[in-house]
C-alpha cells in the first residue's frame, strides 16, 4: 500500500527514524501525456504533465508540508507558522489538523483564491489578512518565528525542499530517465530549487543518466528573477505567483545556470489565454499559476527554440477547483431556458 512519499522516499529525507510522521498519502501523482498541448508548442516536443493539482490539498505544497510538519512535531512545536498566497495555508492547516497542532496562516488581504481560503478554514487554521503583500507577510513570519516557539513552514524551511525533491523523484521513476526540459510556475522559488535538487541527488546516485534544463516562468507583473531586481508592488491574476523578492531567489539562478536553462516572463494575457487553452485541449482543469509555464512554452516553441526531439515535462502545480472565480470570471453565465425540450434543442441550436 501506498504511504505517502517520506515512506517511498525514506532513504533520501533528513528524518530520524523516530520521527513521527504526518502524511495524508501525498505524492504519487500521475504523469500525464499531453499531445494536444505538445503539439500546439512544437513538432519536436514530447509532452508530459505531472499534475500535482492532484496533491490530497490540492497542490504540490503537500509534498514540502509532510516532511515540515512531521519534522516540527517531532521537535515538539504546537504551532506552525507561515505566509502564504494560498496554496501553503491550506497544505499547512491540512498537516496541522492531521497533526494537531495550531496553525497560523498570514495571507496578503483580498488576493487569495476562494478554494485555497475555505480549506484553510475548513482545517481550522487562524487566518489573519494583512494589510501588505506576501513579501511582506513572510518577512513578519520569519521574525515572528524566531521570537517565539513557532515553527515556520514556509520553503525557506529546509524539510519542506526535501520533500518537494521527491517531485522529480517520481518524473525519473515513471519515465525511466530524467526528461530534457522541466518547466515550471516560479514564486517564491522554492519549488525550482527543491526539483533541481531532486535531480541532482538522483544522478549522484546513479539513478538517472541526464539532466533536465530547467524552464522556470514567472507572470511579468511579479517577475523579479528576470528582470534581477525585487519588485515592490508585484500584481498578476496568477495570484498564487504573485511576489515580489522570492526567498530562494539564489536557489532559482542556480538551478537555471547549472542547467543551462532558463527562467523567463509570460504577460497575464499570455497566462489567460493559457488557461484557457490547456482544459479544453487536454481535460486538465489547473489554477492560473499553472498557465504561466503553459505559456511560456507556447512562446518558445513560436520562438524555435526546440529545434530537435525532446521530452518536457510541465509540473502543473495546483488544482483549477482552488480558483474556481478566474474560471467563471472568464466565461459567460450559463443560459437560463425554460425546462422544455424543444427550448433545449433550440439553445443547442438544433
Ligand atoms: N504554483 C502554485 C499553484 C503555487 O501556489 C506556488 C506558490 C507556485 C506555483 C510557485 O512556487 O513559490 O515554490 O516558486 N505558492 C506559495 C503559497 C507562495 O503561499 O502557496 P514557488
Amino acid at each position: 500500500m501506498y504511504n505517502g512519499l517520506i515512506d517511498r522516499y525514506r532513504q533520501w529525507m533528513p528524518l530520524q527514524a523516530s520521527d513521527t510522521v504526518i502524511t495524508l498519502q501525498e505524492g504519487n501523482t500521475p504523469l500525464i501525456a499531453m499531445p494536444r498541448l505538445a503539439a500546439a508548442i512544437s513538432e519536436h516536443v514530447t509532452l508530459y504533465a505531472k499534475f500535482d493539482g492532484m496533491n490530497p490539498t490540492g497542490s504540490f505544497k503537500d509534498r514540502g508540508m509532510t516532511v515540515a510538519v512531521s519534522h516540527a512535531v517531532s521537535q515538539g512545536f504546537k504551532v506552525v507558522m507561515c505566509a502564504s498566497t494560498g496554496n501553503t495555508s491550506a497544505s499547512a492547516a491540512a498537516y496541522a489538523a492531521r497533526a494537531g497542532v495550531r496553525c497560523v496562516v498570514l495571507i496578503p488581504g483580498g488576493k487569495i483564491a476562494l478554494g485555497k481560503l475555505s480549506q484553510a478554514v475548513a482545517h481550522g487554521a487562524k487566518i489573519i489578512a494583512i494589510d501588505g503583500n506576501f513579501d511582506t507577510a513572510l518577512s513578519l513570519v520569519r521574525e515572528l518565528c524566531n521570537e517565539h516557539p513557532i515553527a515556520l513552514v514556509n520553503s525557506v524551511n529546509p524539510f519542506r525542499i526535501h520533500g518537494q525533491k521527491t517531485a522529480a523523484f517520481e518524473v525519473i521513476d515513471q519515465l525511466g530517465e530524467a526528461p530534457d526540459y522541466h518547466a515550471l510556475p516560479v514564486g517564491n522559488a522554492g519549488n525550482i530549487t527543491a526539483i533541481w535538487q531532486g535531480y541532482n541527488e538522483y544522478r549522484k546516485a546513479g539513478l538517472s543518466n541526464s539532466m533536465p534544463a530547467m524552464l522556470g516562468f514567472q507572470a511579468a507583473g511579479a517577475a523579479p528573477i528576470v528582470l534581477g531586481r525585487a519588485v515592490d508592488n508585484p500584481e498578476t491574476v496568477a495570484t498564487a505567483i504573485r511576489i515580489g523578492n522570492p526567498a530562494s531567489w539564489s536557489g532559482a539562478l542556480k538551478a537555471r545556470d547549472e542547467s543551462n536553462g532558463r527562467i523567463e516572463s509570460v504577460t497575464d494575457d499570455e497566462i489567460l489565454s493559457a488557461y484557457r487553452l490547456l482544459p479544453s485541449l487536454e481535460g486538465i482543469f489547473v489554477e492560473p499559476a499553472c498557465a504561466a509555464p503553459v505559456a511560456g512554452l507556447l512562446n518558445l516553441g513560436k520562438s524555435g527554440f526546440f529545434t530537435k526531439p525532446c521530452v518536457v515535462v510541465l509540473t502543473l502545480t495546483g488544482h483549477g477547483l482552488k480558483d474556481p472565480d478566474c474560471a467563471l470570471g472568464l466565461a459567460e453565465t450559463p443560459q437560463l431556458v425554460p425546462a422544455e425540450k424543444s427550448a433545449v434543442l433550440k439553445a443547442i441550436g438544433l
